[in-house]
């Protein structure tokens, strides 16, 4: 394993990452990882672990990581609702993001006296860059009388320009609790129509869209039924809408994740990013998961040598700041969705 970075570790005894690596293997020997690769990832596994502890530092990953970072050395794996409140809650001095970077903003605008740590500064988002708080504010002079939701999938400013923010797993929950009649959703232009599918009122999107979710189709969902009959497919709302309006069930990944534990079913195809899949082979052992799903080019950025080297010695670029006037008025819309979605 080498990215060009050279980090130093301490010295662990042989005994220690035999058990380290046996630990590792435990899990990822489910996605066919051999003894040997856990052998060489356990001092690297032990040593950010080691470092949470002496920094008091929380790693919180998203469910896309690689499974190394998800079972190496994650405390908390999830949906970016359930990372958000994990933000909130947490004690730890340190909050260490692997995910990507609106993520990461988003644990600092609700907890701004942490110091937030993200490996990867260009771990973007195709959503989250193509929109701007400009953008945001010319929207609203078209339609003053609209309230703005945005996906949180959006940076600091354009959260500071809306009025209340969203994540997959309580879009249209928000979007039926506003009373307006018309409301500008942004910045997902799939997921503001897959929403105005479900609701009376009228949506005013945006035209950003996930690269990763963009390409599945209707057609080769009704090819994947007829070769696979008694397959459960569930589909992230980023698709458009000739995937979801063909699928089990569409929701965010936490709904996948909760989908699959609850079903009786052994055949699932997860239509998202591989790495739900990849970690619902780990922990449903017992099922099958097959079939589409592409990668994120920003959320594998990640990987343990960045994470570590973030943790040791943070470069300026991996610490995250946002100007406490933006972080303010972002603020107000998460919070806006935690007392919304509360109970
Ligand atoms: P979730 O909140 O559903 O995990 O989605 C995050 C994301 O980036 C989906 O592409
Ligand atoms: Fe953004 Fe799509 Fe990657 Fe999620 S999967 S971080 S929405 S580009």
């Amino acid at each position: 394993m080498n990215n060009g970075t050279s980090v130093q570790t301490v010295q662990f005894t042989q005994q220690e990452i035999k058990e380290e690596a046996e630990r590792l293997f435990s899990k990822l020997s489910h996605l066919d990882w051999t003894m040997d690769i856990c052998l060489v990832y356990a001092p690297i596994t032990l040593e950010i672990n080691r470092l949470k502890k002496e920094k008091n530092a929380i790693l919180l990953a998203h469910s896309y990581q690689t499974p190394d970072i998800v079972y190496g050395i994650a405390d908390f794996v999830g949906d970016s609702y359930g990372l958000s409140k994990k933000a909130q809650e947490t004690s730890s001095d340190v909050i260490l993001f692997s995910g990507v970077v609106f993520m990461a903003e988003t644990a600092k605008i609700i907890n701004p006296t942490k110091t937030v740590l993200v490996p990867a500064r260009d771990a973007g988002c195709s959503l989250s860059d193509s929109i701007t708080g400009e953008d945001v504010k010319k929207l609203k002079a078209r339609h003053p009388n609209a309230p703005v939701i945005c996906y949180v999938n959006t940076s600091a400013e354009v959260k500071a320009e809306s009025d209340i923010c969203c994540t997959s797993a309580n879009a249209l929950k928000i979007v039926q609790s506003l009373p307006d009649k018309e409301i500008i959703f942004i910045p997902d232009q799939f997921m503001a129509q897959n929403i105005a599918k479900l609701t009376d009122k009228k949506i005013i999107s945006w035209d950003g869209y996930c690269i990763v979710h963009k390409d599945f189709t209707g057609e080769r969902v009704d090819e994947f039924r007829k070769a696979y009959p008694d397959l459960k497919i569930l589909a992230h709302t980023e698709c458009s809408p000739s995937v979801i309006d063909k699928v089990d069930l569409a929701g965010g990944t936490e709904d996948m994740v909760k989908y699959v534990k609850a079903s009786d079913s052994k055949k699932f195809m997860l239509i998202t990013e591989c790495g739900l899949a990849d970690r619902m082979r780990v922990e449903h052992s017992d099922k099958e998961f097959i079939g589409m799903c592409n990668l994120c080019p920003y959320m594998k950025k990640n990987n343990l040598l960045n994470i570590l080297q973030a943790l040791k010695n943070p470069k300026p670029e991996q610490i995250v700041t946002i100007p406490e006037e933006t972080r303010k008025r972002a603020e107000r819309s998460l919070q806006r969705m935690f007392e919304l979605t509360s109970n």
